[in-house]
């Protein structure tokens, strides 16, 4: 298909993903810089009105589904008329949240058709949970995780895992699918401006699926064309898990994503060091499709043409990029 939304590659970014603001009521250590983290002011953040504006073209160009990210989106003051005045458009819209307020939101979602809700949650021991996020959530979490599914959200739970931090806890999490559908998702460690990565804190597809192998039997499921995770099932759970494997065996090549900053700024990779300011443009009162067109078109094939293709010669020193909490995910 011919779209200003086509890379030099073919591939078709049908997916876009919007962050809603860069604050957060948690402080996620792999989330954020350690030292001072300046948050956006809020004139340069997309209003309501600039947001559902620069959504439209997107969705005339093709885009079929919207996620909204953060920070932690919810936290917003709009997030309720945001996904309202999303929902109207004839796409799947979807979010990624913290969890914290979503037991405030559930008829909002409903009302907008949202129907897939993705968690992150690190730790399910409280000890650990608090040390991560710097809050003391858990509770409250597990609890809108639980209340989700019981509603009848697809509810997927994203856990990074981090070697030495977590990763024993990968199997706690898959058991917790057992009778509940929840779909796990282990993501692998990424490295982020201030984060602390090292290679060394990284726990692979494989290395995950051997912490599995002693305590379940489980089967692989079929993936789709775009997706990111690689899905398995044991048997007889209600639920699944998958591995998302960035680090060891990135996906690039059928990669669908596009990222809208919370101030406009249009990226073209999770790793992409360039970003395109379409909000200026749009209060310039400028065209903003020629634009997102060259930002399409200067997609690296893999890894936003910064990291290493063998993760352990990635130096996080020389990579140039946001901090996670202002890139959303
Ligand atoms: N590595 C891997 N995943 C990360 N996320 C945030 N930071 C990192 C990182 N450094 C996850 C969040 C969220 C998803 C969008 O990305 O936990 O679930
Ligand atoms: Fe897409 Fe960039 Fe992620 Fe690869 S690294 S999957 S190109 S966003």
């Amino acid at each position: 298909m011919s779209s200003i939304l086509t890379d030099r590659f073919g591939r078709f970014h049908d997916y876009l993903r919007i962050s809603l603001t860069d604050a957060c009521n948690l402080r996620c250590q792999y989330c954020m810089p350690e030292e001072d983290m300046s948050f956006m002011t809020r004139s340069s953040l997309m209003t309501a009105d600039e947001l559902d504006t620069l959504a439209g073209l997107f969705v005339r160009h093709g885009v079929r589904k919207i996620r909204l990210t953060g920070g932690e989106p919810l936290v917003r003051k709009e997030a309720a008329e945001i996904i309202s005045r999303l929902g109207r458009y004839p796409i799947e819209l979807a979010i990624t949240t913290n969890g914290v307020l979503v037991d405030r939101f559930l008829d909002v979602f409903k009302d907008a058709g949202l129907k897939s809700v993705n968690i992150s949650l690190d730790s399910l021991n409280a000890a650990l949970n608090q040390k991560i996020t710097r809050r003391d959530h858990l509770d409250l979490v597990v609890r809108n995780i639980e209340l989700l599914a019981e509603f009848g959200f697809r509810v997927k739970v994203n856990m990074v895992v981090m070697k030495g931090v977590n990763e024993f806890e990968v199997g706690d999490f898959v058991a917790w699918s057992k009778e509940l559908p929840l779909h796990i998702r282990f993501i692998e460690y990424m490295p982020f401006d201030g984060n602390g990565w090292s290679a060394a804190r990284v726990t692979t597809h494989e290395q995950i699926l051997e912490l599995l192998t002693d305590r379940f039997e489980y089967n692989k499921l079929k993936d789709g064309p775009n997706d990111t995770a690689r899905a398995y099932q044991v048997k007889g759970y209600a639920g699944t898990f998958a591995v998302i494997s960035t680090m060891s065996q990135p996906f690039c090549e059928t990669c669908n994503r596009i990222r809208l900053t919370a101030d406009g700024k249009l990226k073209n990779c999770l790793f992409s060091q360039g970003e395109t300011d379409l909000l200026g443009a749009l209060r310039r009162g400028e065209e903003v499709e020629p634009l997102v067109k060259q930002t399409i078109q200067a997609k690296y094939a893999r890894l936003g043409g910064q990291l290493s293709e063998d993760y352990h010669e990635t130096d996080p020193a020389l990579l140039k990029n946001r901090a996670m909490i202002s890139i959303g995910g």
